[in-house]
């Protein structure tokens, strides 16, 4: 699926779970270019979130994208390729063998992506930023939605997407935790392709009128 770059990824930790098919329809229609799934469970991560049944749920016509806060994503792999997920994002510190996983997830036919913690140096993840599709940078420590953006973040970011480019990687910078409209130019200015929000769209009262304030500060109308 083809998505316009700055992208848009709602986070749909913050959606109303109850009517989540109608949620995710809503964002949908007002210009979110992808859906951002938090799986959590409850070991790498103080929370807990759903697994593959959720991402069948929602599969039919949508562009899925599973954040894995998980401590052993390759258990899941399949079973998240098999319920229709897009692409899956693993965090670099929950995996000893990352160019394995990383190869497995290709292989699953999903895009694949790596995640870093606040903590976690960018070098840590240069082996493999040539043949990823996605580097994801966490502005804030994962588990929870609604916190606040890290401010050491933006440089991190400005850092990483120089990473992507001395590399010769194709891979899309995202960030994710503490997206508002206020943070949100800075951000893609200092070198993200995709934003991930969860709190900002889904506890605001507008869908139509909060995607279309963060369109414009990306730069997009
Ligand atoms: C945090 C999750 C985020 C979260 C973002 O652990 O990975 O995707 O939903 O939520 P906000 O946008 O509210 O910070
Ligand atoms: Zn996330």
């Amino acid at each position: 699926m083809k998505i316009t770059i700055p992208a848009l990824a709602p986070s749909i930790l913050s959606a109303d779970f109850g009517r989540l098919r109608e949620e995710v329809a809503e964002v949908e229609a007002n210009g979110a270019d992808l859906i951002h799934v938090d799986i959590m469970d409850g070991h790498f991560v103080p929370n807990l979130t759903a697994g593959p049944a959720l991402v069948r749920a929602l599969r039919k016509g949508t562009n899925l994208n599973v954040h894995m806060m998980v401590t052993d994503p390759d258990c899941f792999i399949d079973e998240f390729a098999d319920a229709g997920a897009n692409g899956m994002t693993v965090h670099a510190e929950t995996c000893s063998h990352l160019h394995r996983t990383i190869h497995a997830v290709q292989e699953a036919g999903m895009k694949t992506g790596v995640a870093l913690n606040p903590a976690t140096p960018i070098n840590m993840v240069e082996e493999v930023l040539p043949f990823v599709d996605l580097l994801l940078i966490m502005s804030v420590n994962p588990g929870f939605g609604g916190q606040a953006f890290i401010a050491s973040s933006l440089d991190k970011i400005r850092r990483a997407s120089r990473a992507i480019k001395e590399l010769h990687s194709e891979a899309l910078l995202e960030v994710d935790g503490g997206l508002k409209i206020e943070n949100t130019h800075a951000v893609v200015q200092a070198g993200a392709d995709s934003i991930v929000a969860g709190s900002a769209i889904f506890s605001s009262q507008d869908y139509q009128k909060t995607i279309g304030d963060f369109h414009k500060k990306m730069g997009r109308e």
